[in-house]
């Protein structure tokens, strides 16, 4: 079968390409997917550049957020039978024609969710899902949200609002700023610094000054989810400057970890979709051949929320 594999350039661009590799084996709690649409995410860009210290190795097989059908039931007897049509969140190797995912990290999709919205839905949604339940009590809180218009971004604006939080949300593009109000934002700025008033949580996900901007904005008791380095460089925080906002705690956020599994939050996130409560926003839909072209336009900032790879 075909799958996007690494080609151990650094260059984006050409960073991937299809081959040809074995079928997947799956184990006993697994099933056979058969892909029909991947999202990229700028982790995997991150990986394949060597943002999180060097470069991916040739061969290196990514994909976390696959949907299609299943075409091979897991042996066990535990999950979707042949012939449903589910959104799974791999711990790689999704970005190929079939790949075996464990039934716990697979959710089923109704008629009326498509088969690319529910692939930009495992990473980024989870994520998103978690960091508000990890967030607790938000129902009239407010909430300052920088790299809103990203792929979590627009999952976690949506979510928030939903759940009563007051958000003020932050992108540089007017027009993604259009849609973040559209799905809930009560105000959206360019940067951290511009947010108005104080906030009693704060999710940053970009770092450097960034970071420090949206900190300096935390209310006294506040909470700060801290859950990415999108633009690579490490937070500046200078003591003294927090200390008009404490306490306040900052947290730490990987989203693998969660009481809940990966198959419950997507069906969860499935529900809300088809419920018309959340609304994937896919800039980008192509053919998986220009798999290495999306991402690198994920990476450039060229993507409003996600990018969708379609396999025919
Ligand atoms: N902790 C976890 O478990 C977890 C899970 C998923 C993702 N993440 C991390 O969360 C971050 C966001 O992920 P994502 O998939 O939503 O990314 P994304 O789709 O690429 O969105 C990131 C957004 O950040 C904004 N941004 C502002 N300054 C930036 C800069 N200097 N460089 C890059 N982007 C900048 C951009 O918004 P505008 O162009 O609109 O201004 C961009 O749309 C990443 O760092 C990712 O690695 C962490």
């Amino acid at each position: 079968m075909k799958a996007v594999i690494a080609t151990g350039l650094n260059v984006l661009a050409d960073s991937l390409e299809i081959a040809d590799v074995p079928e997947p084996a799956p184990q006993a709690d697994e099933a056979v997917v058969a892909v029909e649409a991947f999202s990229v995410n700028r982790g995997e860009a991150l990986f394949l550049t060597g943002g999180y210290g060097r470069p991916a190795d040739k061969g290196w097989r990514p994909g976390q957020d696959v949907a299609g059908v299943v075409v091979r039931a897991a042996a066990d007897g535990s999950g979707p039978a042949v012939g449903t049509r589910v959104a799974g969140h791999p711990e790689g190797t999704g970005w190929a024609e079939r790949v075996a995912v464990p039934t716990g990290k697979l959710a089923e999709l109704p008629d009326d969710v498509s088969t690319t919205a529910a692939a930009a839905l495992p990473l980024a949604g989870l994520t998103a899902l978690r960091l508000v339940r990890a967030a607790g009590d938000v129902v009239g809180h407010r909430a300052l949200v920088t790299a809103a218009a990203g792929g979590v971004g627009f999952f976690l604006t949506e979510l928030l609002a939903g759940a009563g939080a007051e958000i003020v949300a932050v992108t540089s593009n007017d027009a993604r700023a259009v849609r973040l109000r559209e799905l809930g934002a009560a105000a959206v700025v360019q940067r951290a610094a511009d947010a108005e008033g104080r906030y009693d949580l704060v999710f940053e996900s970009i770092g450097g000054q960034e970071f420090a901007d949206a900190v300096g904005k935390a209310a006294p008791g506040a909470t700060v989810l801290w859950y990415g380095q999108a633009g690579l460089k490490a937070p500046t925080l200078d003591f003294f400057s927090l200390m008009a906002a404490t306490p306040l705690t900052i947290k730490h956020f990987p989203h693998w970890i969660s009481l809940f599994t990966d198959g419950q939050d997507i069906a969860t996130l499935v529900r809300l979709v088809g419920a018309g409560r959340l609304h994937p926003e896919i800039g980008r839909v192509a053919d998986w051949a220009e798999t290495a072209q999306a991402i690198a336009d994920v990476y450039e900032r060229r993507v409003r929320g996600n990018a969708v790879l379609t396999i025919s």
